[in-house]
């Protein structure tokens, strides 16, 4: 069964994302956290450019190595971790220092645009990837979803950005429950990450509408809503 997809996120009241712009306390960011809990999410899923702060930087293929071959498909490594997180890097661009991320199991989803030597390079560190796209780096996200689902037990996900992302789970109709923590900041800088992102939409017409299911007060003077896509 498809697991059910919640997209977690906390917008300005102008609906942009870059949080380090912002003057707002450290509570906020644990109200995300808490309210992000109370879904018991089996993982939590971001985009490359949001996973970079947590990344040992740039994957660079090791000089002078002969070419490798790896075989194909999906790769599960052994872990521990019980709650996974998982990154869309479809050409296989960032360096990891270990196999998890604030304790959860990393996995990789991949593209065929990924090299070779970046499969192998994930099965040396232990960290399991998924191939999920053909060389033109687009990723299959309903693939994507149900595998994470068939091979990895994921019965709830957390989509949590950035905006290239959840646009890109919200286009292809595969996100369920929209929960918003709405912050207290008018951002208002053009050009920044906005809450759905999509590239290459000309649509004249709004991607989705959507149906508010509850809004209600938090801490740190955040507003928590809760909405369904509706078609
Ligand atoms: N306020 C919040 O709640 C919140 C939450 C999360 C993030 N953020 C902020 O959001 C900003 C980043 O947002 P963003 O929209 O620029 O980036 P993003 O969504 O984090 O990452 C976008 C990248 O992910 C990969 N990707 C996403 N969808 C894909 C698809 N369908 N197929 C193939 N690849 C896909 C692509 O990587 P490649 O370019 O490598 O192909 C794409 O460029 C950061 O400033 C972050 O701090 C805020």
């Amino acid at each position: 069964m498809k697991p059910y997809v919640i997209c977690h996120m906390m917008p300005s009241i102008d609906g942009r994302l870059r949080t380090d712009r912002w003057n707002i306390p450290d509570a906020a960011h644990e109200e995300y956290d808490r309210t992000a809990d109370t879904y018991r999410a089996q993982a939590w899923l971001c985009g490359r450019v949001t996973m970079e702060e947590f990344a040992n930087g740039r994957w660079r293929r090791p000089a002078g190595r002969r070419s490798v071959r790896v075989e194909k498909g999906d790769w599960i490594a052994p872990r521990s971790a019980r709650r996974l997180a998982v990154v869309l890097d479809s050409a296989g661009k960032l360096a990891w220092k270990k196999n998890e991320v604030e304790g959860d199991a990393l996995v990789i989803v991949l593209t065929e645009a990924a090299p070779a030597a970046y499969l192998s390079y994930l099965r040396d560190k232990e960290i399991s990837y998924v191939v999920a796209g053909r060389r033109d780096g687009e990723i299959n996200l309903a693939a994507v979803v149900r595998r994470l689902g068939e091979k990895f037990g994921v019965k709830r996900l957390l989509v949590e950005g950035g905006g290239k992302t959840t646009g890109a789970f919200l286009a292809a109709g595969l996100i369920d429950e929209i929960s918003l923590l709405l912050t207290p900041v008018a951002d208002g800088r053009i050009g920044e990450p906005s809450l759905f992102d999509t590239e290459g939409n000309h649509s004249s017409k709004a991607l989705s509408n959507v149906r508010i299911q509850s809004v209600r007060k938090i801490g740190a003077g955040m507003f928590w809503l809760k909405a369904r896509p509706s078609r």
